[in-house]
Order: structure tokens, then sequence, then C-alpha cells
């Protein structure tokens, strides 16, 4: 399958799909990695790969609709099957959902439904739970509301307290790349269908 793949900072997701990708077992070929800004890791990460990239700055357009729509031609360009958002910090668009529904696949390092947004680590903790995770889901048009594909669990430890959440998120980001690495590679091979929000992936 034919992946593109966002993101907006340190790429270790994106690296974690990178290396899968190297066998050609996995079913799956990054064609391009794109970012919502210049000068990160995640960029580096593909140059590093030999991955072509493309970075589009809100404020490099007109408005948000102009943004949409540049993101939407620099992606769709590439005609892919599967697109990844892995750390991409902007909430997609109605024309870029609109032209790759049911097949945008995002992970959030919390239990969604519980603690969407652009804090979900800092929000768990503050609330005091005592296990948390990640979620890999099928985007839709809301803020990581889509239909839920997998979500792995991880203990809050008392020392989580202590850092603000750093030491959790990197915990969680563990889990994380696993799972987006297991997900991915199977959407990839054998496609997927939804059902009632329940996205079904053949056994
Ligand atoms: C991941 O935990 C992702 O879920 C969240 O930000 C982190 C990105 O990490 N949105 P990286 O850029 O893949 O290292």
């Amino acid at each position: 399958a034919r992946l593109v793949v966002l993101v907006s900072g340190s790429g270790t997701n994106l690296q974690a799909l990178i290396d899968a990708a190297q066998d050609p077992a996995y079913g799956a070929v990054i064609l391009a990695v794109g970012a919502d800004r210049t000068d990160i890791a995640g960029l580096k990460r593909a140059e590093a790969a030999g991955i072509p990239t493309f970075v589009h700055r809100i404020v490099d357009h007109a408005d948000r609709a102009a943004w949409d729509a540049a993101l939407t031609a620099s992606v769709a360009g590439y005609e892919p099957d599967l697109v990844v958002t892995a750390g991409f910090m902007k909430i997609l668009g109605p024309e870029f959902i609109g032209a790759f529904a049911g097949r945008i696949v995002n992970t959030h390092p919390a239990l969604l439904p519980a603690f969407p947004g652009a804090h979900g680590v800092p929000d768990a903790l503050a609330y005091g739970v005592k296990v948390t995770g990640c979620t890999v889901h099928l985007v839709d048009a809301g803020v990581d509301t889509g239909p839920i594909i997998a979500q792995g669990v991880v203990e809050v430890l008392d020392a989580d307290h202590a850092d603000g959440g750093e030491a959790l998120h990197e915990r969680i980001k563990t889990v994380e790349r696993t799972l987006l690495v297991e997900v991915v590679g199977r959407l990839a091979r054998e496609g997927h269908r939804i059902e009632d929000r329940k996205v079904w992936i053949p056994a």
C-alpha cells in the first residue's frame, strides 16, 4: 500500500514506520512525508531515509481553507492508499477529510474518547487517572473522534506527577509506535471495512 505520513515534531512514530517499511513483507511504502512547519526532526528523518517531503504552514496561505486545499493537493499528488497522521498538530480541514475519508489513520496518546485534543497526556495526568494509553483510530471531521481501531494501556506511576507528564508520554510513545506499526501494516496488507463505527480488519 502507498502511504503518506504527516508530522509536526520529533517523528519517532514516523521513524518506526520507516524502519518497518524496510521489510518488503510489511506491505507499505512511504511515498512522502508532509509537515505543517519546517525545521523539525520528523522532516530530517524522512530526508535521511530518502523520502520526499513537503511543508504547508498556515501562514504561507491566504486562510485556513487555502491551507486545507494546498495540503490536500500535495497529498493527493502521491495517490496514497492510506494517510497516517503521527504527531500532526493541526486539525485537518473538510476538503482533506473529504478527499481521504476512511483512509486517514491517526494515533493519539490517550484512551479516546477520554482526553482528546493537543494535551491528552497532561490532561489525563491532571485528572488523576490510574491507567491511560494510546489510541489508533480513523480520522473523521471531528477532533480525535473517528472510529477506534486499536488501543494500548499504560499504567500511571506516582513519579509521573513530578515532570508534567514527560516520562509518561515517553512510555506511551513506546506502546504507540508498536501499535501504529502493527495497525498500519495490517491495513496496508489486508484493507479494512467500517461498520457502525467499528473498524474490521480481516482476521
Ligand atoms: C505522539 O505521542 C502523538 O500521539 C502525539 O504527539 C506525539 C508525536 O510524537 N500527537 P512523534 O513526533 O511521533 O515522536
